[in-house]
């Protein structure tokens, strides 16, 4: 059986990969962003999973305004970095799961989700910077990768109470495939951050925190917590936040298992426009 051993959470600003790409990584701005994902880089290649589910957004890349999918899973063999106006990024491309990204659609539409399914889909930097993060620079990601597309760019997102039941569903799915596999969920965007208008530049240390305790203690509570709350307090682009709540409905206190152990808790202010959170938890053997 395949089982989902643990959470990763990260965000996922662009201008980490770049920073990676051009050499700037030992810069002390950017060396305080790297310095939290330290511990996670050999703590991934200590505990290294067959495949990540990893859950994140498309910026209007993928998908443009003429195809909006809420959530869409990517089935194919593999996935190019995508060219998001500098070319694409130097990483190497995406190894997809098929056999269990199919085994996960079905599961999971048959649980009553309505996913999308992707067969060619160019991968953005919400998906490559987190691998970047944690894995570094290599010549190969070291692991599957099932990329989990959620809409939070165009109105109206899901809620953070779907996304929390649909990680439910996605561990009932996973946990039906019938091969041994180490399978790690990722849920990654925010924290807050405000791209334009009057607010841009906006940053909510407070809420960030609390969202991260919450997160970790009152996963269920978290999710009841409405998509105008977001944009208020974690500013237009902080709604990527409820992305982690998929990543979390999955872990396995949520079915009634013991609680996850966090392994490790990052927060620092800033990386370009952005708070930069991260956190590793897993679930207990
Ligand atoms: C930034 C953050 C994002 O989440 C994004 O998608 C693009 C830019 C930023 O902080 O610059
Ligand atoms: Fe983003």
């Amino acid at each position: 059986m395949a089982r989902i051993t643990a959470s990763v959470y990260t965000s996922h600003v662009p201008a980490i990969g770049a920073a990676m790409d051009l050499g700037k990584a030992q810069e002390p701005y950017w060396q305080k962003v790297f310095s939290g994902y330290e511990f996670s880089r050999k703590w991934e290649q200590e505990n290294k999973p067959d495949v990540v589910f990893l859950v994140f957004n498309d910026h209007a890349t993928a998908f443009s305004l003429e195809m909006i999918p809420t959530f869409a899973i990517g089935t194919a063999a593999e996935f190019q970095p995508a060219d998001e106006g500098w070319g694409p990024r130097p990483v190497p491309k995406v190894i997809g799961a098929p056999d269990l990204a199919s085994h996960i659609a079905h599961s999971v539409i048959q649980q009553d989700f309505d996913l999308t399914i992707v067969n060619k889909m160019d991968v953005d930097h919400g998906l490559t910077v987190p691998l970047s993060l944690m894995c570094g620079q290599v010549k190969e990601w070291p692991f599957k990768v099932i990329p989990f597309a959620v809409n939070v760019v165009q109105y109206p997102v899901p809620s953070g109470m779907r996304c929390f039941k649909l990680g439910q569903a996605i561990r009932k799915a996973v946990e039906s495939f019938d091969e041994d596999l180490n399978v790690q969920i990722w849920g990654t965007g925010g924290m807050s951050h405000q791209l334009q208008g009057p607010r841009a530049g906006l940053i909510n240390k407070e809420w960030d925190n609390k969202f991260l305790d919450r997160l970790i203690e009152d996963p269920e509570g978290l999710a009841n917590v409405n998509h105008i709350e977001y944009v208020n307090e974690a500013g237009s682009e902080g709604i990527e936040l409820v992305m982690w709540l998929i990543a979390r409905g999955a872990m396995s206190d949520v079915a009634g298992g013991p609680k996850p152990v966090v392994k490790h808790r990052f927060y620092h202010v800033p990386a370009s426009n952005t708070a930069v959170g991260h956190l590793i938890l897993e679930n207990p053997q």
